[in-house]
This record gives C-alpha cells, sequence and structure tokens, in this order.
C-alpha cells in the first residue's frame, strides 16, 4: 500500500490468470499504460489551465474559512439544519453526513428538496421545529423545480412562525457567486450565501460548501475532507499509470466496457455508513459518462450503468444475478479494514449446528469474511472483481475515495473522448418540465 494516500486496490481478480476465460487480459491494462498516462497529462493541463476546478479545492482557504465560520455561528444558534438541494446539490451532503457525523457536537442534519413528494414533505417537516431550524437551500442555478419550491413553502412557513424580518437570518443560500436565480433572491431578501465555483460542476462539488457547509454544522472536519482529496491529487499526479490505482481502475473499466462490453459498474462497500456513498457514486460516474456526442460531436451513445449495491446486505438481493447472470459487469468492493466499534456473537444454542459456531465470532470479522467470500464466489463464476480498500471510516479516507472516484470519472471521460462535465440529457427534461408547468419563455 502507498503510504501517502488511504487506499489500495486489489485487481487481482479482474483478470483471466485468476477468473478464466471471462477474465480480462493482464497485457491490455500493461498495452493501455500509454493512453493512461496521456490522460493523467491531459488532467493535469485542464487543472492548470482551470477548466477542471475540483483539483483545486484544498488550496482554497477563503471558501473554507467562510464556511467554518458560517458553520460555527448557525450550531451556536440552532438545532437543526435543513439542507433543501438535488443531484449534485444533494446527494454529496447526504452521504458525508451518512459516513462521518459523529455522536455528539454536530446539528440535527435533515434533507428535503430531492423529491416533490408532498409526503415526504410531511415526513420531514413534521420533525422539525422551524423556530430553531437554518435552512440551507443549495442550488447553482437557483432555477431547479424540487429543491426551489421546496425552499418556497418551507420560507412560507418559516415566516408565519418568525415573520419577514427574522425569516433571513434562518437561511444560507449556497449558490454561484454572481448569476442565477437563487443568487438574486438572496441579494434582495438579505439571505446569507456561499459560493459554487464556477469551474466545479454539481455532481463534482461535494467538497466545496455545497457538501462541505453540511458537513461541517453536523461535527465533521472538512479540512480534513480536503486534506484526503489533496493527498489522492498529489498521488495521481505523482505515479505511474504502472502503479497508479486510479489509473488501473479507469482503465480496467474502459477495457471491461470497449472489449467484452461490459456495461454495468457494480460499487459495492461492505459497511453501512458508505450505503450512500453508493449512490453519490451512481450520479457522478451516470452523468459524468453516458454521453450521446464524442466531444468532436460525433454521435457515439457511450456510458455505464453504475449499480449502488450493498454488502453484506445485497448478497441476498443481487449476488445471485452477479454470480449467475449475464457477463455485463465489472463488480469493486469497499473494504473497511477497522470498524470503530465491535461486537462479538454470544456463545448460545451448543445443540444446534446451524447457529453454535457463529458464537465468539467477531461481527466485523463475519463481514470482512462474507467480502472474501463473496469476491471468491463471483471469482469461482468467471466474473471479474476488485476491492477497494481504505483503513477506516474519518474523514480523511473519505475525502480520498472521493478524491478516487471523481478522478478515475474524469480519466474515463477523457478515454471515452466525451465531456464528463455536462450534462445535455438532463437539461432536455428540466426544458419540458418549465414549459409544462407554465414557466414564462418556455
Ligand atoms: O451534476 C449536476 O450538475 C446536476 O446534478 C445538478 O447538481 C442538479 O441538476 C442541481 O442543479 P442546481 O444546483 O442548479 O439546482
Amino acid at each position: 500500500m502507498d503510504k501517502t494516500v488511504q487506499f489500495s486496490f486489489s485487481t487481482a481478480k479482474y483478470f483471466k490468470e485468476q477468473v478464466g476465460a471471462t477474465g480480462l487480459q493482464s497485457t491490455d491494462l500493461a498495452r493501455l499504460n500509454k493512453k493512461l498516462n496521456q490522460s493523467r497529462q491531459d488532467l493535469k493541463k485542464a487543472w492548470q489551465d482551470g477548466s477542471v476546478g475540483y483539483f483545486s479545492l484544498p488550496e482554497r482557504s477563503r471558501d473554507l474559512r467562510g464556511t467554518l465560520e458560517l458553520a460555527a455561528d448557525i450550531k451556536r444558534r440552532y438545532k437543526t439544519l435543513l439542507v433543501l438541494g438535488i443531484g449534485g446539490s444533494d446527494l454529496g451532503a447526504r452521504m458525508l453526513v451518512r459516513a462521518l457525523q459523529p455522536e455528539k457536537g454536530g446539528l440535527d442534519i435533515k434533507f428535503l428538496g430531492a423529491n416533490t413528494d408532498p409526503e415526504e414533505i410531511t415526513q420531514v417537516l413534521s420533525g422539525v421545529d422551524l423556530k430553531k431550524t437554518a435552512i440551507n437551500i443549495v442550488s447553482k442555478s437557483g432555477g431547479t423545480i424540487e429543491p426551489m419550491s421546496t425552499f418556497m413553502l418551507v420560507r412560507d412557513r418559516l415566516i408565519r412562525q418568525v415573520g419577514k424580518k427574522q425569516h433571513a437570518k434562518h437561511v444560507i443560500a449556497t449558490t454561484d457567486r454572481a448569476t442565477g436565480t437563487l443568487r438574486a433572491i438572496a441579494d434582495d431578501q438579505g439571505y446569507r450565501t456561499l459560493p459554487v465555483p464556477d469551474d466545479v460542476g454539481g455532481r463534482f462539488s461535494v467538497l466545496t460548501p455545497v457538501g462541505l457547509f453540511p458537513a461541517a454544522c453536523a461535527g465533521i472536519d472538512a479540512g480534513k475532507l480536503l486534506r484526503g482529496l489533496k493527498e489522492t491529487r498529489e498521488y495521481f499526479f505523482r505515479q505511474a499509470a504502472s502503479a497508479n490505482a486510479i489509473l488501473k481502475f479507469a482503465g480496467l473499466h474502459y477495457l471491461g466496457y470497449t472489449k467484452q462490453n461490459r456495461n454495468i459498474t457494480v460499487l459495492m462497500p461492505y459497511a453501512a455508513r458508505l450505503d450512500l456513498f453508493g449512490d453519490w457514486f451512481r450520479q457522478l460516474w451516470a452523468e459524468s459518462l453516458g454521453k450521446r456526442n464524442s466531444v468532436t460531436g460525433r454521435e457515439i451513445n457511450v456510458g455505464l450503468t453504475p449499480v449502488a449495491a450493498l454488502g453484506a446486505t445485497d448478497q441476498h438481493s443481487q449476488v445471485q444475478l452477479y454470480n449467475e447472470g449475464p457477463q455485463d459487469k465489472l463488480v469493486t468492493f469497499i473494504a473497511v479494514e477497522k470498524m470503530r466499534n465491535d461486537y462479538t456473537v454470544p456463545v448460545a444454542f451448543a445443540d444446534l449446528p446451524g447457529v453454535a459456531y457463529l458464537g465468539g465470532h467477531q461481527f466485523s470479522e463475519i463481514l470482512q469474511t462474507e467480502r472474501r467470500a463473496t469476491a471468491q464466489a463471483l471469482a469461482e463464476h468467471g466474473k471479474p472483481n476488485g476491492t477497494l480498500t481504505i483503513p477506516e471510516i474519518n474523514e480523511t479516507s473519505v475525502g480520498s475515495l472521493v478524491g478516487f472516484f471523481m478522478i478515475a470519472t474524469s480519466v474515463m471521460g477523457d478515454l471515452l473522448k466525451i465531456d464528463p462535465y455536462n450534462q445535455p440529457g438532463v437539461e432536455t427534461g428540466k426544458q419540458k418540465m418549465f414549459a409544462a408547468l407554465g414557466r414564462d419563455g418556455f
């Protein structure tokens, strides 16, 4: 394991040598190294010329300071933070809070705005005392139907309870620095604001104030998340393809897709606290790589369908399909070496061999054994798979994983010759909704 980063990546079970004829060719990966190193150079250029901004986030100390100061103030004044956003303005924050919120020292964080389902709104708002709640409306554009309509509802209720003047103190708008509808609203209403950087697209924005503000309000160390990203960035630009886990991950998925039509990417953490990591990754991989046109405008209709699975739960739901179903997937497990706490299964039922053997085993040991057994069973069914291991779930390791998958997505975009940072297919649907709901000009 490279000691400068928080992950190691085992590729052992992807190849023919281990899984038989259906495995990938290790020589194909070696042959791809030149192209992978070129992608690394292309990304360095994109970082240096300012076209891909997420690499620079660890150095943007002014944004981090502003985020932390505002979070400290909100934590002093309120009990709950209600975050309203969708897609890239939502999934990252949910993932960070789920994975990292400490037991004490943070606000209760609730989420709405990713769905206009009125029943969900009732469910969440019924548990919230708006007088003791800060509202974080997150939208880069400010024109997104789901979070903005929810914000209009919550704002109306808040005004009824605390008055027009006072309500502004409860609201923090995370939005574009200069333009957009939410910027105009915030300026007009006197809301405090945090920036979504111009050069960071929605699904790459989890380590901007979009994700870091809710995280800091939850008691999570935002600086350490950025440290994880920085370590990963430095590793990525330092390591040649033959020893670079991120390039290997992207290269293997590129080869699986182009040579064997493996168009499904399964990410399966064996850690319940990382379940929403799969949801965050799902958007990143799907929206970035699913494209009709190449960068030169040729119609190519590419993309890999991400599947978010969870170990051990999905062993009893998905794994039958992974083992015996079509050869259309690459499965990657995320292993966590050390859990925060553990239990031993009590010794009991000595005369019932079906369960007696469990007595004395640690729960974390059972989980690790289940992961290893699942990986081995997949390999024995001829299904290539790999394992990404982190030492434990903490801010630095989660920041590193975020960096790993964002960079891998950028590399895949480069290999597939598409723009991973736009989403014209999402925009089409948005235009149709605007027209149907009567927005002027549509
Ligand atoms: O990745 C993206 O760009 C999208 O998922 C956006 O984050 C999502 O559509 C929300 O957009 P906005 O922040 O403008 O409300």
